[in-house]
Order: structure tokens, then C-alpha cells, then sequence
């Protein structure tokens, strides 16, 4: 097999994620090239070598513009808070290499064009992380709406509920709390949360035209980690918004930090002519059906355990009835990239597909503010 060269950037949360799909890849699906783990990249020298010794990386560095500088490197995996993701996604396509780039994809619409451009000028592989698109009953989703089993849709609603920022004692800023400060993070449920949901959505149920909204800040100010001061909070604690899909169908969509009892709770459901399907990340192995045209007597919510050979990605796994977890869905990603690097094809989320999700945001955040209903504007 050939190697491809991975230099990880980041080895918190999703550092880990993406470095076990690196490992596990090779083991479950056949490919041409196999990642190496080749350098990971930390701030603090000796907290990334007990990271690289632990998942087996080859070398460290603390200066990310080594590990772009670097002969030995194809891919540069952007593991590092949304603040950081421009300058090292410019500066890894202008050295030719390919990247994957966490979610959401930059700060803002703006930097994001100049992301786009960037991979499109240097003509790199490029891909983000909106892993849910890739657990199994969330492609089974796709494959039947594709299929038009659920006919001409009509609403889609979707919601991301978690519930840890509630006290307000918490500290904003720094290491694992740089998501509720704004300069780090750009918005807060919104790029954090919803941006999956969106990206989920336009994969399966296409473009938006239009978006209002209401957002929240329930805490107000809190002292900040970098610079011990208590400080403005500048992210949203909570977003609500509606609007139009491009098909004409309705969006509903909430994510909140405040939901007292809901860690990660994705849930979205699509109704449609014909048929509804629901998803829900807490249950993430199985898929909600309900046929309008199955025999009356028999009418109802089907719950799919989706670990059949012929369901997506599963053939792959273990034998029929054996689920799946979140991990997986990084591991199917990095094949999905795999196969597209070996053919030469686009892997989605290509940047230019997660522009699209980053504009929905901006659109959202705006909405919120001027109290109206904004047009989605073309990416
Ligand atoms: N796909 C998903 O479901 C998902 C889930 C969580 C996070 N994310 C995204 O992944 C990114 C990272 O989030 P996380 O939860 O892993 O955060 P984290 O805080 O756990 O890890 C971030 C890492 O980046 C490092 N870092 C920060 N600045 C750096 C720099 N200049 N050079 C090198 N390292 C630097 C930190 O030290 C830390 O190791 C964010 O963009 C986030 O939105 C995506």
C-alpha cells in the first residue's frame, strides 16, 4: 500500500477522533494508500510527544508552519479552534498539500470565500469534517430521500441540545472553554451546533433561500481564562430559527447550551408527500420510517436497525444486528477521502460545500439581529 503522510494539527478532542480513524482505516476497508502518522503538532512540546507516544505518531512539532513546511507530509489535518483554520488552510494549499479542515470551516462567510479560493487556486483535495454525514442511518436517509421514497418534502426540523455552559460561573476562554469566546470560536451554538444541522440539511433536502431567527445570551458576562478580567460574552447561548428551502419545504431548526438533561442531542426529521424519517444521535444506529402507503392495518413508525451488509458503509464491520458508534463516522470519512484522493475526485464536504453551510450561519446571525427575514445569498 501506498503511504499517505498525515501532519495533525491539534491533538485535543478531534485529534483523537481523526488519529483513531487514521489507525483504524487499513484495518476494515481496502484501500490503495494507507495514512501514516507521520507528525502531530501541539503548542506544548511535551504534552504532544506523550500524544504522539500515545497514538503512535512519528514526530512532534509546536510551530504549525513546520509542519506545512515539511517534504514528508501530504495531508495537514486542522484539529485546532475555528480562529485558526484561514491561516493554516491558506498557507497548507499554497504549499500544495491536501487538507481537512474541522467544522465549522472558518470564523465567517468572508474568510471562508478566501478558504475556497485558496484550495481552488492551488488545486488540492480538500475536505471538512461534518462527520454526521456519514453515520450509517444518516446515508440511509439520503439514499431514500434520493430515491424519492418520501416524495415532495415539506418540513424539516432539526435541533442540538446540550446543556453545559448553564453555570454561569463557568470561566470563558483558553483550553476546552475557547468555544464561548467569541474571537476564538466566531458564534456560539451557531457555528458550533447548527452548523452541523445545516450541513446535514442541504446534503439531504438542499439549498436554503431564506432564514429568521432569535438568539440568546443568557449569561451576560464571565470572567475570561486568558486574561483573568470579567468579560462581555460575545457568542449566542441559544439560536432559533425558520425559513424556506430552496424546494419550497419549511426549516425549523433550535440548538441551545441550556436544555438541563440533553449532552448531544441531534435529532432531526424530514416529513414528506409520501413518507417521514426521524434520526436522532442519542439512538445514532437506527433510522425512524414511516410509509403513508404501507397497508393500512400495518401503518406505522418503523425503527431500522441499520447494520445490514447492504446498509451503507456496514459490509464493512461486523455481522448483522452488531451496531456501530460515533467513532466510526471518522473512519468512514478519512476512507470516503481516501478513495476520492486515489481517484481524483472531490470528497464532500469539499470547503466550497461548507461555505455554503458558513454563509446559512452569517445569514442566521444576521437575521437574528435585524429582527427579518434575510435571503441566503449564493455562495
Ligand atoms: N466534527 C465534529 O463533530 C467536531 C466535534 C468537536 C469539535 N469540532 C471542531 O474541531 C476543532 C477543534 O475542536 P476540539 O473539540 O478538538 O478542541 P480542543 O480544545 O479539544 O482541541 C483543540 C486543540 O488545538 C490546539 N491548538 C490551539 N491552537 C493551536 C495552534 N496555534 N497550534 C497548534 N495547536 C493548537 C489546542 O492546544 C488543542 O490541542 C474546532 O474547529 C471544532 O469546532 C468538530
Amino acid at each position: 500500500m501506498k503511504p499517505l503522510n498525515v501532519g495533525l494539527i491539534g491533538y485535543g478532542f478531534m485529534g483523537r477522533t481523526h488519529s483513531n480513524a487514521y489507525r483504524r482505516v487499513p484495518n476494515f476497508f481496502n484501500l490503495e494508500y494507507t495514512p501514516v502518522l507521520k507528525v502531530v503538532c501541539g503548542r506544548d512540546a511535551e504534552k504532544t510527544k506523550e500524544f504522539a507516544k500515545q497514538w503512535g505518531y512519528e514526530s512532534t512539532e509546536t510551530d504549525w508552519r513546520k509542519v506545512i513546511d515539511r517534504k514528508d507530509v501530504d495531508v495537514i489535518d486542522i484539529c485546532t479552534p475555528n480562529n485558526s483554520h484561514k491561516e493554516i488552510a491558506i498557507a497548507a494549499a499554497k504549499a500544495g498539500k491536501a487538507i481537512l479542515c474541522e467544522k465549522p470551516l472558518a470564523m465567517n462567510a468572508e474568510e471562508g470565500r478566501e478558504m475556497v479560493a485558496a484550495v481552488e487556486a492551488a488545486k488540492v483535495p480538500n475536505m471538512v469534517w461534518y462527520n454526521y454525514r456519514r453515520v450509517p442511518a444518516v446515508t440511509l436517509a439520503k439514499q431514500l430521500i434520493d430515491q424519492g421514497k418520501l416524495g415532495r418534502i415539506f418540513h424539516y426540523r432539526a435541533q442540538f441540545l446540550q446543556d453545559w455552559t448553564i453555570s454561569k460561573d463557568l470561566p470563558q476562554g483558553g483550553t476546552a472553554l475557547w468555544r464561548l469566546d467569541v474571537a476564538a470560536a466566531g458564534s456560539g451554538v451557531t457555528g458550533d451546533l447548527l452548523a452541523h444541522c445545516i450541513d446535514t440539511a442541504i446534503w439531504l433536502n438542499g439549498s436554503m433561500d431564506s432564514v429568521a431567527a432569535i438568539t440568546e445570551t443568557f449569561v451576560k458576562e464571565r470572567k475570561h481564562n486568558l486574561t483573568g478580567k470579567v468579560e462581555k460574552v460575545g457568542i449566542d447561548d441559544a439560536c432559533t430559527f425558520f425559513g424556506r428551502f430552496k424546494n419550497g419545504s419549511l426549516a425549523n431548526f433550535e440548538s441551545t447550551r441550556y436544555a438541563r438533561g440533553h449532552k448531544a442531542l441531534y435529532t432531526f426529521e424530514i416529513n414528506g408527500e409520501h413518507a417521514s424519517i426521524r434520526w436522532d444521535l442519542h439512538d445514532l444506529h437506527r433510522l425512524q420510517y414511516f410509509d403513508h402507503r404501507d397497508e393500512g392495518i400495518l401503518r406505522g413508525w418503523r425503527s431500522i436497525h441499520v447494520t445490514d451488509p447492504d446498509h451503507p458503509y456496514m459490509k464493512h464491520w461486523w455481522v448483522p444486528g452488531l451496531q456501530i458508534g460515533y467513532e466510526h463516522t471518522f473512519v468512514h470519512q478519512v476512507a470516503d477521502f481516501i478513495e476520492s484522493y486515489q481517484s481524483g475526485k472531490p470528497a464532500h464536504p469539499t470547503f466550497k460545500d461548507a461555505l455554503e453551510t458558513q454563509i446559512i450561519c452569517d445569514t442566521v446571525l444576521k437575521a437574528a439581529k435585524t429582527g427579518c427575514m434575510e435571503q441566503v445569498p449564493a455562495v
